[in-house]
């Protein structure tokens, strides 16, 4: 159950809100003497030199923002449909806007993470190649429930404020405009998390237990689209080092790199399935919550060992 009202969480989101061009102007440049990523977050490739392993640090950032990019859109994909156009109530109104605010600021983080993925092109002087997701690959969304759909977006707005802790938590000294972008992105996904926490209650509400039960299942299936994603894009992202190196990577280094880049532990869905504020929440529809969602975190420890600090 949310805390706050929509009312609130209008309040508060406007509070924090940012606009762009005051924060990401499309001229800003990288520092490539510094990774983006942590490096105790990123995969370890032994036989890379500093340098090469300081540009897969910002290449991996790149198809990290453009992985997140993708979610943006399914976050907006799946709230905007629960906006209901004849409001007569204040508390109607509260809510859609509290709803269309969320969207809004979803498509604004699109165009922020376009705008990093343009700058790093720029910078390396070709377009790494991204993934592109058509409908196909959400897993037949259409059989989903909205309540799992909401889900989706709850988890992936805690992921958004776990990544940026993962990486005050490593303790490194990362690119300034990455941190910036995870930063501006969490604040205002702070603000997401209480307004999809009400809708989600609003939706369940209408459930039964068995319905609840199911929405949680098919959480975890949706959530399947984000390993897709990390897989396939990190199967694009060595057509890109190889180019970036200026040299062909050998077979270990691809048989290495066939590994998630990112620590999927420390910093992608794993991390946000363990947060015990979302655990609780989704408790509170389904008693199955909790172990579905550990053993979904779990499968992600599987190559913990190879990344710089093995937990
Ligand atoms: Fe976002
Ligand atoms: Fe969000």
């Amino acid at each position: 159950m949310s805390a706050m009202t929509y009312e609130q969480c209008l309040t508060k989101s406007e509070k924090v809100a940012w606009r762009l061009d005051d924060e990401l102007a499309a001229d800003r440049r990288l520092d490539w003497s510094l990774p983006a990523v942590p490096p105790s977050l990123l995969l370890r490739v032994e036989s890379f030199s500093a340098r090469e392993q300081l540009v897969f640090s910002h290449v991996t950032a790149n198809s990290y923002c453009h992985m997140i990019k993708l979610f943006e859109a399914f976050i907006a994909l799946s709230l905007y449909p629960h906006v209901e156009l004849f409001a007569p109530r204040s508390e109607q109104v509260a809510r859609n806007r509290a709803i269309l605010r969320v969207c809004d600021e979803e498509y604004k983080h699109q165009q922020m993470f376009e705008r990093y993925n343009a700058i790093v092109a720029r910078e390396l002087g070709f377009a790494p190649a991204l993934f592109e997701l058509t409908e196909r690959h959400f897993a037949n969304p259409a059989i989903a429930s909205a309540v799992a759909k909401v889900l989706v977006a709850l988890v992936v707005e805690y992921l958004s404020l776990d990544q940026l802790k993962a990486v005050n938590k490593s303790g490194a000294t990362i690119d300034p405009l990455f941190k910036q972008v995870l930063t501006l992105h969490a604040v205002e996904e702070a603000q997401h998390i209480p307004a999809d926490e009400l809708v989600i209650t609003d939706l369940a509400a209408q459930l039964t237990q068995k319905q609840r039960d199911i929405a949680v299942r098919e959480l975890i299936g949706l959530l399947a689209i984000y390993d897709t994603i990390i897989q396939k894009q990190d199967e694009l992202d060595n057509a890109t080092l190889a180019r970036a190196f200026g040299r062909t990577l050998t077979d270990a280094e691809q048989a290495t790199l066939a590994l998630p880049h990112l620590s999927p532990r420390d910093f992608a869905s794993c991390v946000s399935l363990r947060n015990p504020k979302l655990v609780r929440f989704v408790s509170t529809l389904s008693p199955l919550a909790s172990d579905v969602l550990a053993k979904k975190a779990a499968s992600y420890d599987r190559n913990a060992q190879h990344y710089h600090q093995a937990p």
